[in-house]
């Protein structure tokens, strides 16, 4: 029986399947019969689901001229922020956020568990990765004038994103729960607590009380591993549909250079 397929998407020729020449015997190799059955599978989603326009819409998008290496750098965070969630999954199904546990959880993560080690490195250096990435990311925005009409929703949403970023970090160097991380959270939330207005309402939230005690830990927990990865998700599901909806900006030496022509022209 031959399977539903789906509409050819709109992709330049040379990616597309060459039509077999007439004649030839219309047989499957072993891929081509994983690659329609999972084509088939694809076309039974999309027939009861329609999706497929919006997938097309998201990924089958033009670029403008000069797009470079520097675009990476968003997918790369998000790639960064995605690998943050896949390890932080296995070190909650080991870690304890009490006051007296926590510590040894984090000690019995990385001495005993399969792995443990690995996948806690992953999460520890992949925190520095995520802040260096988004900060190229931003800055790749910045210089090369992306923030401007009409992307600047997206540039408030990055800005967002960066402070939620923050948060991730103050609230997960807290949970292993040793000298370094129980006095540098202090000093931290001391700090808030210093700003004008807000400040001393803000550590008071943090701590969960006037005193850095169990409810702190586990508040930390909370917000590290639900409240902010949660805000995070949605904002970048928000971040990549005005990408996909607005396009990205082409490089400004183009722009400048189209500029210059367009000011030739009008003399
Ligand atoms: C979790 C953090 C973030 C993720 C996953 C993310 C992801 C992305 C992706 C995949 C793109 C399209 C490709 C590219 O230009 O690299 C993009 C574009 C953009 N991002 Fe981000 N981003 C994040 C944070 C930020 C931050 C902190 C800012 C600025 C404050 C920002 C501002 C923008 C802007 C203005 C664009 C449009 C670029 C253009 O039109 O050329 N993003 N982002």
């Amino acid at each position: 029986m031959k399977l539903p397929t789906l509409p050819k998407p709109p992709v330049p020729k040379r990616f597309q399947d060459s039509p077999v020449p007439p004649g030839e015997p219309d047989k499957l190799t072993a891929l081509e019969q994983v690659k329609e059955t999972g084509i088939g599978a694809a076309a039974w989603v999309d027939e009861r689901t329609s999706l497929a326009g919006g997938v097309r819409w998201m990924f089958f998008r033009k670029v403008p001229k000069g797009t470079n290496w520097f675009y990476t750098l968003g997918s790369a965070t998000m790639f960064a922020f995605v690998s943050q969630a896949i390890t932080g999954v296995f070190l909650a199904m080991y870690y304890t956020p009490s006051p007296t546990q926590a510590y040894e959880s984090a000690r019995h993560i990385t001495n005993d568990v399969f792995l443990g080690e690995f996948v806690r490195g992953m999460h520890k250096w992949g925190s520095s990765v995520m802040v260096i990435l988004i900060f190229l990311h931003m800055a790749r925005t910045f210089f090369f004038g992306a923030y401007k009409y009409p992307r600047e929703l997206n540039w408030i949403i990055g800005v967002v994103l960066v402070i939620l970023t923050f948060v991730m970090s103050l609230t997960g160097y807290l949970l292993p729960f040793d000298q370094r991380s129980y006095w540098a959270t202090i000093v931290a939330a001391n700090i808030n607590g210093t700003g004008p207005l807000v400040g001393p309402f803000l550590s008071d939230f943090l701590r969960g009380g006037a005193d850095f005690g169990a409810t702190t830990l586990s508040r930390f927990y909370a917000i590290h591993m639900m409240l902010v990865p949660v805000l995070i998700a949605a904002l970048i599901g928000a971040h990549l549909y005005l990408v996909a909806k607005l396009g990205t900006t082409a490089p400004p030496w183009l722009r400048a250079d189209k500029d210059e022509k367009l000011r030739e022209e009008r003399v």
